[in-house]
């Protein structure tokens, strides 16, 4: 069995509101950081510690690097391997390289990969948001995806930032009648991808700061909520400090989603 600690959208920053309310508790986001890494040692103890991206709340190229470093160095405080997925905030001012730098990836020359461990297969996948626009992995990256599901053997998890399931997005207070800004467009394409390798166990990801779960054609699409979201409509407000704890067996996922608004997902193939 393998465990991951989950946590994502930690948006370490000013101050962001939305519609001219307090949206993003950022000013927690250091101490949220610490609690998270303070449960992971003392009492999850993960095998993996994965971040599913949106380390900051992009500013300028300065300010975005020192901040995107901390926040990596504060969660390699855990004891455990670290995994980053780049965000789109992550993306805005710095580039790929800078990120694998401060990831200290100077093996990679890009921001998808994939790996093993502990029997399992996981995929990190780079989804890339033009701002206001859309949402795309591409098509070389579809490709190299296809290739890397039919080189691999053992059962898979799927880690990225944006969206792979057409969600359905009312009541979501960010992405609301906004598909193109948080659902990838070529989901379709890619989830036949997942589907056709017929070892896709789950796959994560943030960005929409909310908690929501869809299964499409037996693959379950885990979205974690961001763990500085304002659970309340405005200031001064009452953060999500959300995190997941996941339990892998072959056959099994159970997902445990922390913080103030808790849920357990168990999937068995
Ligand atoms: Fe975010
Ligand atoms: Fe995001």
């Amino acid at each position: 069995m393998l465990t991951l600690g989950l946590i994502t959208d930690l948006h370490f920053g000013p101050e962001a509101g939305f519609a001219g309310k307090l949206r993003k508790l950022t000013r927690s986001a250091p101490g949220l950081a610490k609690a998270f890494v303070a449960r992971m040692n003392d009492v999850v103890h993960p095998d993996l510690v994965v971040n599913l991206g949106d380390d900051i709340e992009d500013e300028s190229h300065d300010a975005d690097l020192a901040r995107y470093d901390a926040c990596v160095k504060l969660l390699r405080g855990a004891r455990a391997e670290l995994v980053n997925v780049a965000g789109n905030h992550d993306t805005a001012h710095l580039a790929p390289a800078e990120l694998l730098s401060v990831w200290q990836r100077p093996d990679l020359d890009r921001l998808y990969h994939s790996f093993d461990r502990g029997g399992f297969h996981f995929v990190v996948l780079h989804t890339r948001e033009r701002k206001d626009h859309d949402v795309t992995v591409g098509d070389e990256q579809l490709r190299w995806l296809r290739e890397d599901l039919a080189r691999a053997s053992a059962p898979t998890v799927v880690l990225m930032h944006h969206s792979a399931a057409d969600q359905d997005l009312r009541g979501n207070r960010w992405f609301e009648g906004s598909p193109h800004i948080c659902l990838v467009e070529e989901r379709r394409a890619l989830r036949t991808i997942l589907r056709e390798s017929g070892r896709v166990r789950v796959v994560f990801n943030g960005h929409l700061h909310w908690n929501h779960l869809d299964v499409i054609d037996g693959i379950p699409f885990v979205t974690l909520q961001s763990l500085i979201e304002n659970l309340d409509d405005d200031a001064p407000g009452r953060p999500a400090a959300a995190h997941a704890v996941v339990h892998l067996e072959p056959s099994r996922v159970v997902v445990k989603v922390e913080g103030a608004e808790r849920a357990t997902y168990q999937f068995e193939a």
